[in-house]
């Protein structure tokens, strides 16, 4: 195993969210949410499937707890299912409440520390307009309240939203993702309203809660020209990396939209949308950003005559050219990849935190966290002794790991490390079929640990007992 140091204190664990993993989806007062409704939708889920059992964990949180506890984790990231309690009426649902009650005090019995996504894309059904209504971001801030209100004395760290990236340009303007749409000036409104709504959340835990950690998670998508000589190559590569990353980064640090991309917009720019206001509460002091890396990628422009890629590939090219640029050929790159066909590349990870820092959180004082860094992989097999034996994961962890380590001993500034995903879950769009999990689990739904879960336990171990 490769020694890796971090500082003391750094926080170990793993992430999940409620749509991928609770099932229970018409139990105790739940309600649709986005997602369900998209699941029937024929065509929109790989076979059809959906996550109305998903991996139980309503029922099962006992044991995804004790499994966390026996992997000597930390920390433990999950979100929650805004339709599970709030109801349509807008009246709180006290049984949804009770599940996640339930749920914070088994992980602090277990000496795990609760980090609460209020947002990981299952949108209530019942609100009207989704994201594309104004409303929607101050009925999130109330949300954001009714949790506070409830777990408050006991969840002392809070993301807001996770990948605003994902549910605007996945959910608006590709349709990859509920609800589906495909209208690139969706996006941008969906974008805003997201933005304000994570800046009116913010204010709202302030409130509530001064001494509360609060955050946001962005995926990025780092993302180089083939030819660093090439302008259209180059010019590509700045329309992507200005729609995947920096429509995020600027207005929560700069408090405004980057200049460029806007320009690119023209009329479907945010302009249309942006009130008073908006982007000093959307730029709200943060206590942490929370990184979601997988991969990176390297693009090109089409040649004349010559047939581009689908432009819109969660993981890849993380952009929407069609919403900013012209399309764009992606470049493979020789290097393995995962399930996901997404390259592996642990030293983009490496150039991502060291840029996030020189020219976002460093000056702004703020620490990183990743929140989310894993590997789906079809060969997962099953040993004798009834473990699972996926070598494949273990080395893609131990990379990024090896990684992050290099950028902490160069600077900067991030304090844990939370392996996506505890368990295998419903991939949205891809269904059961992607795997992420260091947990397997069974057609009976019994979790069984993978060689990575014992490996990660070890490297979690020793990473305390190391100076
Ligand atoms: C991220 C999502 C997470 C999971 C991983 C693989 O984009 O936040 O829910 O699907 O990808």
């Amino acid at each position: 195993m490769t020694m890796i140091a971090f500082p003391a204190g750094f926080r170990w664990g793993t992430a999940t969210s409620a749509y991928q993993i609770e099932g229970a989806a018409r139990t105790g007062g739940r309600t649709p949410s986005i997602w369900d409704d998209f699941c029937a939708v024929p065509g929109a889920i790989a076979g059809g499937e959906d996550a109305d059992v998903a991996v139980d964990h309503y029922h099962r949180y006992g044991e995804d707890v004790a499994w966390m506890a026996r992997l000597g984790l930390d920390t433990y990231r999950f979100s929650v299912s805004w339709s599970r309690v709030l109801r349509p009426d807008g009246t709180p649902n006290p049984a949804g409440l009770d599940f996640y009650s339930r749920l914070v005090d088994a992980l602090l019995e277990a000496g795990i520390d609760p980090w609460l996504t209020l947002y990981h894309w299952d949108l209530p059904s019942h609100l009207p307009g989704g994201w594309l209504s104004r409303d929607t971001a101050f009925r999130f801030a109330e949300f954001a309240t009714l949790m506070h209100g409830v777990l408050g004395d006991r969840v002392r760290i809070w993301t807001t939203l996770n990948e605003p990236w994902c549910s605007a340009f996945l959910g608006y303007a590709s349709g990859e993702h509920a609800p589906g749409h495909t209208d690139p000036g969706e996006a941008i409104t969906a974008a805003h309203h997201l933005l304000l709504g994570h800046g009116l959340a913010v204010a709202a835990l302030r409130a509530a809660d001064p001494q509360a950690q609060v955050g946001i998670t962005l995926n990025f998508g780092p993302v180089e020209p083939a030819d660093p000589e090439a302008a259209a190559d180059v010019d590509l590569a700045r329309r992507i990396d200005g729609t995947a990353n920096r429509y995020f980064l600027d207005p929560l640090f700069t408090g405004a939209y980057p200049a460029d991309v806007v320009a690119d917009l023209g009329p479907l720019g945010p302009d249309r949308v942006i009130q008073d206001g908006d982007l000093a509460a959307i730029s709200a002091p943060l206590d942490l950003l929370g990184v979601n890396y997988y991969t990176t990628s390297m693009v090109r422009a089409p040649r004349p005559g010559e047939h581009a890629d689908r432009p819109l590939v969660r993981g890849r090219v993380l952009a929407s050219p069609h919403v900013t640029a012209p399309e764009a050929v992606t470049v493979s790159r020789a290097i393995p990849v995962t399930a996901m066909g997404w390259e592996v590349d642990p030293e983009g990870l490496y150039r991502l935190l060291t840029r996030l820092q020189r020219e976002y959180t460093g000056p702004a004082g703020v620490p990183l966290f990743i929140t989310e860094n894993g590997a789906a992989y079809d060969d997962d097999r099953v040993l004798p002794d009834g473990t699972v034996d996926d070598s494949d994961r273990i080395a893609y962890l131990d990379a990024h790991l090896q990684a992050a380590s290099r950028a902490v001993a160069d600077g900067v500034d991030l304090r844990g490390y939370l392996a996506w995903s505890l368990v295998d879950n419903f991939e949205w769009a891809h269904g059961f079929g992607r795997r992420f999990g260091i947990l397997g689990v069974d057609t009976d739904l019994r979790r069984t640990p993978k060689s990575s879960a014992h490996w990660y336990k070890e490297v979690v171990r020793s990473s305390r007992i190391e100076p």
